[in-house]
């Protein structure tokens, strides 16, 4: 059976964990947190995973790697040094990383060649996305492989032609969430409102379409050049940037919509997953393992 080794057991490394595990890979999972067990327990119940707090260990023998430790690039080159030194040359060292550059964890590395980043969406075991995003010193065997290995969990691989900062799901994403912020912070709507819009809106509209096949459409038979000079022509306001100042307001606002702590988050998390596992399905995507025992 083939061995992959969880590098942390948060958010994201407990779900890469059911999704190695669902696949029928045997898991080894590494954290130094106390409470390991009870998470495993919790959220990986019936999972026969390795525990343990010993990168060394819990990589020695492994056939791939799936790095989703903290998102800070001392602790990242640090976990990547271990790893390089104790796994077998063929074997790809995946981080989960939302944006550090795979050049920067493997800076002064031994095994550039074999890191990448494989960015999933949160959740990873029911977003179909992974960034592939290789460094100028990454192999395009270890590409391939680790486009093999997502694949083979169900995945769509997505590879970039070459790095950059936020890669593309979170420059995306962040040029996004800044607009909402800005629009909130301006007093234009409320946060409760602007998800709805865009969940009734661009939201329903990008799980079906992306922007450049909405873009052909929006221009009817024209294409998207007859959009682009028609409507697109019109739309030359300034976009405007959020305060930092103030986003203490527009934190506020969000907890007092959604909540905060152990109950909000379950609630949420209940909510998200039910309506994505319920349109992966009819919009073609792979059918996801099943749900966790925490519903998860
Ligand atoms: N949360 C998201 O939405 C999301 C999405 C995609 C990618 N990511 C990326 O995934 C990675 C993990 O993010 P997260 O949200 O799961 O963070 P998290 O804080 O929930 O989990 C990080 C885990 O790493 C553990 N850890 C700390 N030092 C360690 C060490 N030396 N060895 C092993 N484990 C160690 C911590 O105890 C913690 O359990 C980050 O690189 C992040 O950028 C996060």
């Amino acid at each position: 059976m083939a061995v992959v080794a969880i590098i942390g057991a948060g958010v994201i490394g407990v779900s890469w964990a059911r999704l190695f595990g669902a696949a029928g890979w045997e898991v080894r999972i590494s954290d130094p947190r106390p409470d390991l067990k009870a998470v495993a327990d919790r959220d990986l119940g019936g999972l026969p995973v390795v525990l343990g707090d010993d990168l060394a260990a819990a990589v020695d023998g492994a056939d791939f790697v799936q790095e989703a430790g903290p998102e800070r690039i001392e602790v990242k080159k640090h976990m990547f040094a271990v790893l390089s030194a104790h796994t077998r040359d063929d074997v790809v060292l995946a981080s989960s990383s939302s944006s550090l550059l795979p050049s920067a964890i493997a800076e002064g590395s031994p095994a550039a060649d074999r890191i990448v980043i494989g960015h999933p969406f949160n959740p990873p075991e029911l977003m179909p996305l992974v960034e592939v995003v290789p460094g100028p010193g990454t192999s395009p065997r270890t590409v391939e492989r680790a486009v093999e290995v997502y694949r083979s969990l169900g995945k769509l691989p997505v590879r970039l032609k070459k790095e950059i900062p936020g890669f593309v799901g979170n420059r995306l994403q962040k040029v996004f969430d800044d607009q909402c912020t800005y629009l909130v912070q301006q007093g234009v709507i409320d946060v409760a409102d602007l998800d709805h819009l865009v969940r009734a809106s661009l939201g329903l509209r990008w799980a079906t379409i992306g922007p450049f096949q909405s873009g052909t459409l929006g221009g009817g038979p024209g294409g998207m050049r007859h959009l682009v000079t028609h409507v697109g022509s019109q739309m030359t306001f300034e976009i405007g940037e959020p305060d930092p100042a103030r986003m203490e307001e527009v934190l506020d606002a969000v907890e007092s919509a959604y909540g905060t702590g152990e109950d909000a988050y379950e609630r949420l998390v209940d909510l998200r997953d039910g309506r994505t596992r319920a349109v992966l399905e009819p919009l073609g995507w792979p059918q996801p393992p099943a749900a966790g025992p925490s519903g998860r």
